[in-house]
Formats: structure tokens, C-alpha cells, sequence
């Protein structure tokens, strides 16, 4: 059994610029920051998948076709009952809203059960947060999307691993 997601991963410098937030973030609302080394937007979650079913999730992403597009996250805000803050593009570009929904029908498609709640775009940075925060406008971080990941988060070390990367406008 492995608990997976699919994600978008930042690249280094959109990494080092929502790790700074995330610091922030979380010392204004009094939360836990998320370790830069973790920061990424979910595209799809699947959460515990037998072994002997992790080549039909691959098959799954091989099937998804995308360019790479930009993301302008631009809009910090919170999700009072999860208690995460998080920040996220004020307009979901298609191709982002289509990665993700490509995705989820892919899965679905061999039954893995994939929430069916629209997908809202988030880079979650903050958890367990004291106060809500309004959602408002925030100076953009521009990330250029060109592959998604397959993730695993270890449940012995607590950390993401990354177990699958499907490049964007190459296939
Ligand atoms: P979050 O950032 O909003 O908490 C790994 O847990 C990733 O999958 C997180 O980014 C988390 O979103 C997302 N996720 C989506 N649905 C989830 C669920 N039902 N349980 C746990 N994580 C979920």
C-alpha cells in the first residue's frame, strides 16, 4: 500500500519564493509553515492504493495529454474548516483545470475513487492555522508548469517522494 497524489511540483525558484511565504504565512496566522521541500499544488489525491495496482495509476497518467502553461499564483487565502492557508491563482488557467480533471477521469476510469468537489487550485502553505485569513490579492509568483509528479507521502518518515514525472507538450 502507498498513500499517492498527483501534483504539480514547483521548480526550484517558485520553491524558494513560496517557502519564504509559507514562513510568513504561517507566523501571521499561527499556524505550522510547510517545509519548503514539500510545497506542491494537488492535481488529483488517491490516497492508499494496493501495490499491484500502481502500474494502472501510471497508465492512468500516461494517458493525459497537456501543454505546459503559466500559472500567476496570485491570491493568498485560508480554508477555515481544514485550517490551511494557502495561496492560489486568482483565475485557474484551462490548461491547469484540465491536467487535473483529465486526470481525475483517468483514474476514475479504472476505478480509483477520485473526489468528485471542483477542483480549486491551491498551494496549500500554512496548516493548523489560528485565525482565518481573507482571501485578497498577494504579489504574483509566476510558475511555469511543464511536467506533473506522481508522490507518495512515506508514512515512516512523514516525507514526500516523488515516484513518477510525466513531461508536459513532449508526447
Ligand atoms: P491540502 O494541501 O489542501 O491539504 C497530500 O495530502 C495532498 O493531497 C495535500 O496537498 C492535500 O491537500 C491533498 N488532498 C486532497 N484531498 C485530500 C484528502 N481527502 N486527504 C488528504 N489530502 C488530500
Amino acid at each position: 500500500m502507498a498513500r499517492l497524489f498527483f501534483a504539480l511540483w514547483p521548480p526550484d525558484g517558485v520553491r524558494e519564493a513560496l517557502g519564504r511565504l509559507s514562513q510568513e504565512v504561517a507566523a501571521a496566522a499561527g499556524g505550522r509553515r510547510v517545509p519548503q521541500a514539500n510545497i506542491h499544488l494537488t492535481l488529483a489525491f488517491l490516497g492508499e492504493v494496493a501495490t499491484e495496482r500502481g502500474p494502472l495509476v501510471r497508465e492512468a497518467a500516461d494517458s493525459v495529454r497537456g501543454e505546459p502553461f503559466e500559472l500567476s499564483l496570485d491570491r493568498l487565502g485560508s480554508f477555515r474548516r481544514a485550517g490551511v492557508a494557502w495561496m492560489g491563482p486568482s483565475a485557474t488557467p484551462l490548461a491547469l483545470g484540465d491536467l487535473a480533471s483529465n486526470l481525475a477521469s483517468a483514474l476514475r476510469a479504472r476505478d480509483f475513487s477520485i473526489e468528485d468537489r471542483p477542483f480549486a487550485a491551491h498551494v496549500t502553505l500554512a496548516r493548523g492555522i489560528g485565525k482565518p485569513i481573507v482571501a485578497a490579492p498577494a504579489v504574483p509568483v509566476a510558475w511555469t508548469a511543464r511536467q506533473f509528479v506522481l508522490v507518495e507521502s512515506e508514512r515512516s518518515t512523514g516525507r514526500y517522494a516523488i515516484r513518477g514525472t510525466w513531461l508536459l507538450g513532449t508526447r
